[in-house]
């Protein structure tokens, strides 16, 4: 009876201590922000099909967007080195070919009209203060607007990698590479560092580096910092719920919604975790194999058990 009581208190003791050092603590430090998978339910529906055709002739031409961006699958070059384009812009316009299958339709059609809006950055970019955002917005090109943008969209969506051809890398440098270097993937925010044989030619891509990062800087107020290690730190349900809107964690802060898709997102948190946590399948399956061994050993243990208790009765 009394050893009973004992281990009752020593239960209950326990379990109280537990809870307030982990789940407790923990709520009462990080905020816990559920994810909404994707939906972007603040911004509107496309309500017109897109015609591909017009949607191209609006790309290339009344839109605008090859003014300032390349489609590389559609052989339109840059029209200038990244580290340029960030002095001009404060950030490298990105490459559109894949845009397409990384971002959210509702997103890339908000955007194309609102950028600051579509972004999340409307703190930073305010029209009415003449604070425009270096991405101008598309005020139509003379019919119906929302018709323009849904072909504009979809011809952006017939280009793009379909289905398993999106990539973890395809997703993350369109997403997020033209801010974050990765530098355990050689990742730089103008684009995968090749293997120099001469030094001259490294230190003339780290200076290139060096220039795009100051206008970076300037632009973001901060230089956005190197995710390779970040999938550790911070966990998949903090960077999945900060990427989709980072204003719930960092209230004022430079960094845009980017309006990935939750099958990008996934993609971007498998690139991150190829990255930071190279081990992990390793791990998987050692913790498999320790499971099977801890079963084998406890049939072995009841059975010499059962062997031991037999001759003593
Ligand atoms: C005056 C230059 C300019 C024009 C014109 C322009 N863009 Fe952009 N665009 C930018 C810049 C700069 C960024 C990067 C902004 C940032 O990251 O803060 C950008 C970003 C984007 C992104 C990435 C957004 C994200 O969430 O990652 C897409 C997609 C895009 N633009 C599509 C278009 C389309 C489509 C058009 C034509 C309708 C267009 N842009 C016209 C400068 C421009
Ligand atoms: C236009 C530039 C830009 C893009 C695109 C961008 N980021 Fe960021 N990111 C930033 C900046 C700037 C910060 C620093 C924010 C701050 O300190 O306010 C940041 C911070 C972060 C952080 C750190 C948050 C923390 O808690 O400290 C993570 C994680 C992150 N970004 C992930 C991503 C991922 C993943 C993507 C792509 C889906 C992405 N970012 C796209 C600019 C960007």
């Amino acid at each position: 009876m009394k050893e009973l009581f004992i281990l009752v208190v020593v239960t209950v003791f326990t379990l109280v201590t537990y809870y307030l050092v982990e789940p407790f603590a923990h709520h009462q430090m990080h905020k816990h922000v559920e994810s909404e998978n994707f939906v972007y339910a603040d911004l509107p529906a496309l309500t017109k099909k897109g015609d591909v055709t017009r949607g191209q002739e609006l790309v290339m031409g009344a839109g605008a967007c090859v003014g300032c961006h390349s489609i590389k699958v559609a052989g339109m070059e840059p029209a200038m080195s990244p580290a340029d384009a960030a002095a001009a812009y404060g950030v490298n316009p990105p490459d559109l070919s894949n845009m397409g299958a990384v971002l959210d339709e509702k997103f890339l059609a908000d955007l194309i009209k609102n950028p600051a809006h579509a972004l999340m950055v409307e703190h930073k970019f305010d029209a009415a203060k003449g604070q425009m955002h270096p991405m101008v917005p598309f005020y139509g090109a003379g019919g119906d607007i929302d018709q323009e943008v849904a072909d504009m969209v979809a011809y952006l969506k017939s280009i793009a990698v379909k289905g398993e051809d999106l990539t973890p890398t395809i997703a993350f440098e369109n997403a997020c590479g033209r801010c974050h270097a990765v530098r355990y993937e050689k990742w730089t925010q103008i684009g995968e560092k090749p293997n120099f044989k001469h030094e001259q030619d490294s230190l003339a891509y780290d200076i290139e580096v060096l220039k795009y990062q100051d206008s970076l800087k300037k632009y973001m107020g901060t230089l956005p910092p190197d995710l390779s290690i970040y999938i550790r730190s911070r966990g998949e349900h903090y960077i999945k719920t900060f990427i989709e809107n980072p204003q719930n964690y960092l209230a004022g802060t430079a960094m845009p919604r980017v309006g990935v898709t939750a099958e990008a997102a996934d993609k971007v948190i498998e690139y991150l975790e190829d990255s930071g946590d190279t081990k992990r399948h390793e791990r998987e399956e050692v913790g498999k194999n320790v499971m099977i061994y801890i079963i084998i050993f406890a049939i072995f243990a009841l059975l010499w058990k059962k062997q031991v208790w037999k001759e003593l009765h």
